[in-house]
């Protein structure tokens, strides 16, 4: 494995014998610097993940009044701090506050701002700035926000607000979004009342762990989320396990490795994320998950230990998409490697993610030499066919970069992708955990 600072090298694996914890979940995180910065007094957070996308986020709730001690940073930045809440009352930021790549910051920021009576905007690199912020404005505004999409294409950012005297709502979301119904319930928090979202399918629910977690009333009914408005946070301290999508990679690697065998320490495993798990094991891997900590209104975490195995294709329900909609890029990774037929469909969520993820997905298979069908909302794969090393681009999507790395460790002879630097918005450090995982201790 090499490749100079903007692009990764991969050549096939020996073997894998290892044992890893990866960094912190970057859902947990972002919610984590935005709940600490709303509540009552000092919180300390552990293992923050201190990629691009949360270090945005964390710089926006200081720009927006919280002071933040940076307890433990490493070469990527903080990994410990301790975030001196607002009571709720923020203050004006003093120019636009920048989301990098990051929708989830967007969109859970957005909740909060469309409830401010000051004005601001959000900003966005290119690619945040493509995607669609519609569904989070238009319940906003169904609250009384007044947002306007800046951006080249309609409902798109930058966002400016102009909030604040909102009212409780209910709103039936039209996509299953974790990201729409957190911005929902943030918003919900300052508005007197009760404002419910009902979701379609069921989305991860760390918002609705973490409100608890803070001492935040809100009632879960089937599919509806309520939460009771004009509440104040009560300050906690937080332990962030590590983000299983981040450990996706070297699960897929490990399961379709015969003879490998990897143990993941201390990641999370909520419910809400763990799809992955049952689709693997659908297809015949062997992996087991071990929760250790199950404190009731935490984030359930623990070990994962797989062991390689012959896998064979699987046809992906569509209830479980939401569940592993940022593990698809990888999982079809694993569908290409397998015997027999994958089948993704009811995916077009993918399209607009960090990267148009059917085609990007579809474009690098194909050119490693998979057999893939491309559809509007997924795609089909017929494992089996040898992959080759192949010139690959990321489409400045991380996910898509690190998918690809692990299946050039099963190609014959190189695979080099270019512009892995996105990378960083989500799981600095991934080099150094290939290194491991590649040199099988
Ligand atoms: C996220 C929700 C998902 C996921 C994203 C993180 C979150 O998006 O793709 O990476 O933290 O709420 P949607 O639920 O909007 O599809």
């Amino acid at each position: 494995m090499k490749g100079d600072s903007n692009s990764l090298a991969v050549r096939a694996l020996g073997s894998i014998s290892t044992e890893i914890a990866v960094p912190g979940d970057k859902s947990i995180s972002h919610r984590a610097a935005i709940l600490a910065g709303l509540s009552n007094g000092p919180c300390r957070i552990r293992n923050y993940l201190p990629s691009e996308d949360c270090l945005h986020t964390l710089r926006a709730m200081e720009k927006l009044g919280a002071k933040c001690d940076y307890i433990e940073t490493n070469e990527s930045g903080p990994i410990e701090v301790v975030v001196h809440g607002l009571r709720m009352q923020l203050k004006a930021p003093d120019g636009p506050i920048d989301c990098g790549n990051s929708g989830t910051g967007m969109r859970l920021l957005s909740g909060v701002l469309a409830a401010q009576d000051f004005e601001s905007t959000l900003t966005g690199d290119e690619s945040l700035s493509s995607r669609p912020m519609g569904r989070i404005m238009r319940p906003l505004e169904k609250m009384g926000a007044q947002i306007d999409g800046m951006g080249k294409n309609e409902g798109c950012a930058p966002l400016v607000f102009r909030g604040g005297n909102l009212k409780a709502i209910r709103y039936d979301m039209p996509v299953a979004s974790a990201q729409v119904k957190s911005a929902l319930l943030l918003a919900g928090l300052f508005t007197p009342g009760r404002t419910t979202v009902v979701q379609p399918a069921e989305t991860r629910d760390h918002t609705e762990r973490m409100l608890t977690k803070f001492r935040v009333r809100t009632v879960r009914e089937g599919d509806e989320i309520t939460i009771y408005g004009d509440q104040v946070p009560q300050a906690t301290d937080l332990d962030v396990p590590g983000d299983i999508s981040s450990a996706a990679f070297w699960i897929v690697a490990a399961a379709v490795k015969k003879g490998a065998h990897l143990l993941i320490r201390d990641v999370g495993l909520n419910p809400s994320r763990t799809a992955l798990l049952n689709v693997l094991l659908r297809m015949g891997a062997r992996i087991r998950d071990m929760v250790r900590t199950t404190d009731q209104d935490g984030e359930p975490a623990g070990n994962v230990e797989v062991d390689g195995a012959d896998l064979w294709g699987t046809e992906i329900r569509k209830e479980e998409i939401p569940n592993l909609i940022d593990e698809i890029p990888v999982l079809a990774v694993a569908g290409a490697l397998a015997q027999g037929h994958m089948v993704i469909r009811n995916a077009s969520e993918l399209r607009v993610k960090e990267s148009d993820r059917i085609s990007t997905v579809v474009e690098n298979l194909r050119a490693m030499g998979a057999d893939v069908t491309e559809y509007d909302d997924g795609l089909a794969i017929t494992g089996g066919n040898k992959l080759h090393g192949a010139n690959l681009d990321c489409f400045g999507d991380h996910r898509i970069a690190m998918a690809f790395a692990v299946a050039g460790l099963f190609a014959e002879g190189e695979t080099v992708i270019r512009n892995t630097e996105c990378i960083k918005t989500s799981y600095p450090g991934f080099e150094k955990d290939l290194k491991k995982i590649c040199s099988g201790h």
